[in-house]
């Protein structure tokens, strides 16, 4: 199944097959039949679920209140983009994504509840990394603005690709329900990265002089996102020597699209 691929095989197919194969509903149905069919807002329903310590539980309320922040403007930023996508195509597959990331949504808020969150739209307000909203903002203003590679750029490589690598690691030592519900996000995520890749590759090679727009997003927003993600994997206690990890999907992903760090 396609979604089994990894961001950079996706990448490595003809753009032309690329564009053929993921702008569509039909191959995203069959993409998530495979990992959310029998699952219950992102998890197995009967998964264990062990009490947390409460200064586990405490920090992961912290982490996923940003988590929220980030689906949030990915949502916002999606689905303002089917306004004044280039082409069909390419409206049907943010539409896509309009759904995952609203799904993303769902599923944050829904564990934010099951660990005993009363009020998570509250929690989110309360508790979110300055920075990450700052990252909204401005995502929404470039939207507004209707400047297509810049928006596209912040939001299907810049924000997707760090939240690949921080969600990925934090699976990895996560509880079994936080872990699962992740690892169905990742998923997902994959897809958007590659959209991203793919667009914007094909644009910067009609015209490279779009280039120099783009390092200029880059310069700007990157270090709100990379300052989120590392205060959250402090958060989450991985140890120093993981941490160099963080950026790695990203730079990878802006290094194929010709931006060094
Ligand atoms: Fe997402
Ligand atoms: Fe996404």
């Amino acid at each position: 199944m396609g979604d089994e691929r990894g961001v950079e095989e996706v990448h490595d197919l003809d753009p032309r097959e690329f564009f053929e194969r993921v702008h569509s509903f039909e191959s995203w149905f069959h993409s998530v039949e495979g990992y959310l069919t029998g699952t219950e807002y992102g998890h197995r329903p009967r998964l264990g679920e062990r009490p947390l310590p409460p200064a586990e539980r405490e920090r992961l309320i912290t982490v996923l209140c940003n988590y929220c922040v980030g689906e949030t403007a990915a949502l916002e930023g999606a689905s303002g983009l089917v306004g004044f996508a280039p082409n069909r195509p390419t409206k049907v597959f943010l539409s896509t994504q309009v759904v995952d990331e609203g799904r993303h949504l769902e599923v944050l808020l829904h564990r934010l509840g099951e660990l005993g969150v009363v009020d998570p739209e509250a929690e989110v307000e309360r508790r979110a990394n300055p920075a990450i909203r700052e990252f909204r903002r401005r995502l929404l203003e470039l939207v507004a603005s209707k400047d297509w590679e810049a928006a596209l750029f912040a939001q299907n490589v810049v924000l997707e690709a760090m939240e690949f690598t921080v969600f990925q690691s934090h699976a990895r030592s996560a509880d079994p329900v936080t872990a699962e519900v992740l690892a169905g996000i990742v998923k997902d995520e994959r897809r958007h990265i590659g959209f991203g890749e793919n667009e914007l590759g094909r644009r910067l090679r009609e015209s490279p002089h779009r280039r120099a727009r783009l390092s200029e997003v880059k310069r700007d927003l990157d270090a709100l996102v990379l300052d989120t993600f590392e205060e959250t994997l402090r958060e989450l206690g991985l140890p120093a020597s993981e941490r160099p990890d963080l950026g790695r999907t990203y730079l990878a992903a802006v290094a194929r699209l010709g931006f060094g760090r």
